[in-house]
C-alpha cells in the first residue's frame, strides 16, 4: 500500500502528498466545498470521500474506454493514487446546456441546447479569475505544449461522450464539466486533477433538479443529498 511522503501543495478541495515513487502521487480528497474563488466556505463532513469515490469511478469508466488520465487507484475512503503530472495551468470547459458563467458572457437563457457541444478553454489563475482564453492564446503564451491543444479539445469531446451516454442512463443531464490536463511521466498528455459533482453541472432529466456544486453555490439544497443521489445512479 503506497504511503504518504511530503505534502506537495494543498488546494481548497484537496491535498497532494508525494509517495516513496517519484512517478507517483497521493489525492486526499478533503471535507471542504469552497465557491466563487473560496469566498463562500463550508466543511461538510463525508464530502471528500463521495468526490473521491466519484472521480475513481469515472476515471475507471473513462480508461476503460481508452482515455489516457492520471488515474492508478482508490486507496482509501479520502485517497485516490495518481500519475504524477506536469499540469497544465489551462481548465477545458465543455458545455451542452447553457448555465453558469456563460448566462451573463453571452446573455443567454439556462437551460438551452447548444447546436452541438461547446469546448472553452480558461487560464488557471486565481488573481484573473480564470479569464475565457482561446487555443492561440494557450500556443502563443505556452500555456501547454502544441500538439496538445487539440488533442486536448479532442478528449474533453470524447469524454462528454462517454459521461453524457452514462449519466443519460441514469437519468441525469450532463450540462457541462471542466477538465484539466497534464503531462505524464511516459510523456503522454492525458486527463488530471477529479471528475465529480465539483466540476460538472448535473441535472435530474424528469425534475432538473440540480444534484451538483450549484447547491451550495447558490443555496440550492444539501450538497451532500445530491452528491449521495449521483454517486447511487451511478453504482
Ligand atoms: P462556469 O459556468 O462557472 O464557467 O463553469 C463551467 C463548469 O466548470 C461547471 O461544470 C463547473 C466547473 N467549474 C470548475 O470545476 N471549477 C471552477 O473553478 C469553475 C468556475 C467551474
Ligand atoms: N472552485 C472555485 C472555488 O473554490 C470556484 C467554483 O467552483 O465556483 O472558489
Amino acid at each position: 500500500m503506497p504511503r504518504r511522503g511530503n505534502k506537495l501543495y494543498e488546494g481548497k478541495a484537496k491535498i497532494v502528498y508525494e509517495t516513496e515513487d517519484p512517478h507517483k502521487l497521493i489525492l486526499h480528497f478533503k471535507d471542504t466545498v469552497s465557491a466563487f474563488d473560496g469566498l463562500k466556505k463550508e466543511r461538510l463532513r463525508g464530502k471528500g470521500s463521495l468526490n473521491n469515490t466519484i472521480s475513481s469511478l469515472l476515471f475507471e469508466i473513462l480508461e476503460s474506454r481508452g482515455v489516457k488520465t492520471h488515474y492508478i487507484q482508490k486507496i482509501s475512503d479520502n485517497e485516490m493514487l495518481v500519475w504524477r503530472a506536469e499540469r497544465f495551468p489551462v481548465e477545458v470547459v465543455v458545455r451542452n446546456v447553457s448555465a453558469g458563467s456563460i448566462l451573463k458572457r453571452l446573455g443567454l437563457k439556462e437551460g438551452e441546447r447548444f447546436k452541438k457541444p461547446l469546448v472553452e478553454f480558461f487560464y488557471k489563475n486565481d488573481e484573473l479569475h480564470d479569464p475565457l482564453i482561446c487555443a492561440e492564446h494557450i500556443e502563443a503564451l505556452g500555456l501547454a505544449p502544441v500538439h496538445a491543444v487539440p488533442l486536448m479539445k479532442e478528449t474533453a469531446l470524447r469524454v462528454n461522450e462517454i459521461l453524457g451516454e452514462l449519466f443519460a442512463k441514469q437519468g441525469i443531464l450532463l450540462v457541462d464539466f471542466k477538465l484539466e490536463f497534464g503531462r505524464l511521466p511516459d510523456g503522454s498528455v492525458g486527463v488530471v486533477d477529479e471528475i465529480s459533482p465539483d466540476s460538472m453541472r448535473l441535472w435530474d432529466s424528469r425534475t432538473g433538479e440540480k444534484l451538483d456544486k450549484d447547491r451550495f453555490r447558490y443555496d440550492l439544497g444539501d450538497l451532500l443529498e445530491g452528491y449521495r443521489e449521483v454517486l447511487k445512479r451511478l453504482s
